[in-house]
């Protein structure tokens, strides 16, 4: 398939053969490969393998091991009191004034920094310019000379950020991560702090505004969500499946020959494993096109990835999700959408698949 960066890519869609892709080793996320495969143009800060995500074994294994051990079910499960309250004064926020309001710029994304923001103890007082600089960075309506502004601007942030953690470590993720392995440099950790902040922020944001989206069409689910509690669970691993924000996160380029799903494909070809393809496919998941919550004996969703690379935030970001849903449920019972469906802007461009705005009133 032609990629709209140029060049060429394969695109995996069976559910099967998009799991056996990515626990392949033979390919390859080194984004330094002239046919690694993108849909718009990899900034020259991104074509590099000094972030984890663009990282192969054994230094890939050795550095996931380190962050990993931040990453737990049970750090995450230390963390669910501090996300409450901020998931409770974002919708406070969020509240005051009444309806329509857009649930992107006033909602989803300043909350998912903050919380994201907490993981990484940046000082509260430095979120807005962060929050302008992120969104600044992947906003193809802006020049790329603003684009180019907000990028050296993170940079710069973050190389002051990393170098006072080394300087003064303090109780907080970088700060371990770093004592537990003094040889990391300076600019991994600064690639580190800056993927965590991206993928932490970015995709979950993206999560629950479409994921807000897709329950004002389907309000019996909404409203399950304040009626029995224990709903939420499904309901957000439904909507990981359905929505599928990081389809495009997942390429690779083939190191060697290999034979994938049937087809011969040769050293130096890009492969996009489609977890958003895997996620409908009939033959893991019945009616796929359908939203239906309580499915039974299916397969995983993919919408985590899989294998080596497998989303470190997944437990984070489900915890998110369901204290938003469920606080917005019980906040807002008539929370509908402010413009008809059709005319809710999708953002163009970008590795995540997101809404320019989501109108809303209640
Ligand atoms: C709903 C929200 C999220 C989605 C859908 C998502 C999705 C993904 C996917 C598909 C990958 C695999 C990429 C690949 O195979 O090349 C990934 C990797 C990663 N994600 Fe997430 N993510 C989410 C939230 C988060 C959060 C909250 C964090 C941080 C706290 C995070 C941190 C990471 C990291 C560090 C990796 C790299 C893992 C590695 O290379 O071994 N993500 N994510």
């Amino acid at each position: 398939m032609p990629m709209a960066a140029g060049g060429h890519a394969w695109i995996v869609t069976r559910y099967e053969d998009v799991r056996t892709a990515l626990s392949d080793d033979r390919l390859s996320n080194d984004r330094r490969h002239a046919n690694y495969p993108s849909p718009i143009p990899i900034p020259p800060v991104m074509r590099t393998n000094g972030s984890m995500l663009s990282m192969d074994p054994p230094k890939h294994t050795a550095f996931r091991k380190l962050v990993k051990a931040e990453c737990t079910l049970q750090r995450v499960h230390g963390m669910e009191p501090r996300v409450q309250q901020l998931v409770d004064e974002y919708v406070d926020r969020f509240a005051d004034g009444g309806g329509p309001k857009d649930l992107v710029l006033q909602f989803s994304m300043p909350l998912t920094l903050a919380v994201i923001g907490e993981l990484l103890a940046i000082p509260g007082q430095d979120l807005g310019s962060l929050y302008d600089a992120t969104r600044g960075m992947f906003d193809y309506a802006r020049t790329p000379e603003q684009r180019r502004a907000a990028v050296d601007f993170l940079d710069t942030y973050f190389e002051e950020f990393v170098a006072a953690k080394y300087k003064t470590p303090g109780d907080d993720m970088v700060s371990r991560i770093i004592a537990r392995n003094p040889d990391l440099s300076l600019t991994e950790m600064v690639h580190l702090t800056r993927l965590l902040l991206n993928g932490g922020h970015d995709s979950t944001a993206s999560m629950i505004s479409l994921g807000v989206l897709t329950l004002t069409q389907h309000p019996e689910h909404f409203a399950a969500l304040r009626e029995k509690p224990d709903t939420a669970e499904p309901v957000v691993e439904e909507l990981l499946r359905y929505v599928n924000v990081t389809d495009l996160a997942t390429a690779r380029v083939a190191a060697t020959d290999l034979v994938l799903g049937g087809s011969t494909i040769s050293a130096g070809d890009g492969v996009y494993p489609s977890t958003a393809a895997a996620n409908r496919d009939p033959a893991a998941f019945d009616s796929p096109e359908e939203f239906q919550p309580y499915r039974t004996g299916e397969r995983k969703h993919l919408a985590f990835g899989f294998g080596r690379h497998l989303c470190l935030g997944a437990d984070l970001a489900r915890l998110e999700l369901r204290l938003v849903y469920s606080a917005l449920a019980r906040r807002f019972p008539a929370l509908r959408l402010a413009v008809p469906l059709e005319d809710v802007p999708v953002l163009d461009g970008g590795f995540v698949y997101r809404l320019a705005a989501l109108p809303v009133t209640w």
